[in-house]
């Protein structure tokens, strides 16, 4: 079942062009913001879990420190490997909260 949870607080997502690790409930996203837009994804590669949070931001993806693929924030499609995604979460900025349907 999915619900909205808060992921952090506004103030703690990083500038535009970068992205952020967050650890809330036993578990650790990647956040930031596009194009205006808050972005919230699983912050655990899906190649051998790498700690997506501490990647770098390019052309709205986010790559991966460990292996470099790279991960589209909205579509959570992998460039370099059709078969590989990143869970995206729904996401919205709500009273200085950052909530995502997780
Ligand atoms: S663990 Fe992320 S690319 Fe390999």
């Amino acid at each position: 079942m999915t619900e909205w949870m808060t992921i952090c607080a506004e103030a703690d997502l990083p500038p535009e062009g970068e992205v952020a690790e967050v650890e809330t409930a036993g578990r650790t996203y990647c956040v930031a913001r596009l194009g205006g837009a808050v972005c919230v994804v699983d912050g655990v590669c899906p190649h051998e879990g790498g700690p997506l949070g501490q990647g770098v931001l390019e052309d709205g993806r986010v790559v991966c420190p460990w292996h470099a693929f790279a991960y589209d924030l909205r579509t959570g499609a992998a460039e370099h490997d059709a078969s590989l995604k990143v869970q995206v979460f729904e996401a919205e900025v709500q009273n200085g909260e950052v909530r995502a349907k997780v």
